[in-house]
């Protein structure tokens, strides 16, 4: 696969005709949320986990010195916290390529922390294992490492995760993976 998925996401063409679509953001999407939407609320996904595994070449790194950001890896009895977006179709035209880097498009039914169960369809960018830029698993010091040093067109990787760590404490999530990395990088900073 090669590492622009923008054409591969316009081809991906779910919900086609709807007049708003819901977004599950569980990354920047939910602390950088600087496109249009009608609303937004917490929500939670099933069977997926949050991790630094995916590499970043565009955002919070180089091509030569990759940063780290979060994917979804698929683990049965887990849930994933995050923020639903409400958008118009031609939103995800600018979001297709901020998320280029390996990102698709992916239907998943999305959980509304609030309503009463009510749950809804809806799209997430996800950056799978085949994917050109996918890093995997890795030594959580040696992940906090590549984070606490790698800077990319959008600012430092470590700013990716420090926004993100005070992003899911504000809403209440318990999120292990991203506070021992988010510790780790403050002891380093020491
Ligand atoms: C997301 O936030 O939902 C996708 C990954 C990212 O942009 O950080």
């Amino acid at each position: 696969m090669t590492l622009d998925t923008t054409r591969d996401n316009r081809r991906r063409t779910h919900f086609a005709g709807h007049d708003a679509i819901w977004l599950f953001g569980y990354g920047s999407l939910i602390w950088k949320a600087d496109f249009p939407y009608r609303e937004r609320r917490p929500a939670y996904i099933h069977g997926w986990v949050r991790r630094f595994w995916q590499g970043s070449h565009d955002h919070r790194g180089t091509p030569e010195a990759p940063g780290r950001v979060v994917t979804l890896v698929h683990k049965p009895g887990a849930t994933c916290h995050g923020m639903a977006y409400r958008i118009a179709p031609e939103v995800l035209e600018p979001l297709d390529v901020r998320e280029k880097n390996g990102y698709l498009r992916e239907v998943v039914r999305l959980h509304f922390d609030e309503g009463d169960g009510h749950s809804a369809e809806g799209l997430v960018y996800l950056a799978g294992a085949d994917n050109a830029a996918f890093l995997g698993d890795a030594p959580l010091d040696a992940i906090a490492e590549q984070i606490a040093t790698a800077h990319g067109p959008s600012g430092a990787n470590r700013d990716y995760l420090l926004h993100l760590a005070t992003a899911l404490k504000d809403l209440g999530v318990e999120d292990e993976h991203v506070f021992a990395l988010a510790a780790r990088l403050h002891e380093g900073e020491r």
